[in-house]
């Protein structure tokens, strides 16, 4: 019997131009995956949610939301051990896929390719068919190992777009810096929600010399 919130066929699974795999792990920041679903949702967009057995930790600790409210936020939500689900296959199309946010863990499985869960397959299989996968990695510091395994991503055809934060914008809340980070990762797959504030040059600074 599958959890998912809708019949899993081909016709309810959204247009295959407009599909976007949304992957949730276990690193800190799991507000970037709830805040993109909740982006997501306002748009054409059919999201198909995997998130680890470690995201549910980490959404216990950072927010005050349950699995199922995340699981509400997505169009379809696939459990993390289906392997036989429709993200599981190349042959099932979609824009691509975002991890948000990407443990170490998770990004060291898909650099190897030797995938033991439905995210990772996901993720493999949107590797594989030269679609777009980007990875929001968190973790700090980061050791060489990490850095090989990035770069080893990024040859494959990976995004690595680490969550780090940008000030131009002049955030004034967290809210802010996470609507930025997660208005850059949407802008990845061309899809805009209104909230990034974007650079149009230099501002006119009232302290200068004329
Ligand atoms: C509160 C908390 C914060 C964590 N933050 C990070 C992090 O920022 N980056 C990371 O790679 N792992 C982090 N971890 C560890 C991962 O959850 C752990 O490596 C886990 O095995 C990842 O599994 P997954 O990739 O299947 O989600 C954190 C764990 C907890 C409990």
């Amino acid at each position: 019997m599958t959890t998912r919130q809708k019949p899993a066929r081909e016709a309810s699974q959204g247009s295959s131009s407009r599909r976007l795999v949304v992957g949730v792990s276990g690193a800190s920041g799991i507000i970037y995956g709830v805040r993109a679903l909740e982006m997501l949702k306002r748009t054409e967009v059919t999201t198909h949610l995997v998130m680890s057995r470690s995201a549910e930790i980490t959404l216990a600790y950072e927010t005050n939301l349950k699995p199922a409210d995340l699981r509400a936020m997505s169009s379809i939500y696939h459990p993390f051990n289906d392997i036989g689900a429709s993200i599981s296959s190349g042959s099932f199309p979609t824009m691509g896929m975002l991890i948000a946010p990407c443990s170490i863990r998770t990004m060291s499985e898909i650099a190897t390719g030797v995938t033991s869960s439905l995210l990772t397959r996901a993720a493999d299989v949107v590797l594989k068919e030269r679609r777009r996968l980007v990875l929001a990695v968190r973790e700090t510091p980061l050791h060489v190992g990490h850095l090989r395994t990035m770069t080893q991503l990024a040859e494959m055809g990976a995004i690595v777009a680490p969550t780090v934060p940008a000030f131009y914008s002049r955030p004034q809340t967290v809210n802010d810096i996470i609507d930025q980070t997660v208005g850059r990762l949407l802008d990845l797959f061309g899809i805009d929600v209104g909230i990034l504030k974007r650079w149009t040059g230099a501002p006119m600074r009232d302290d200068a010399d004329t």
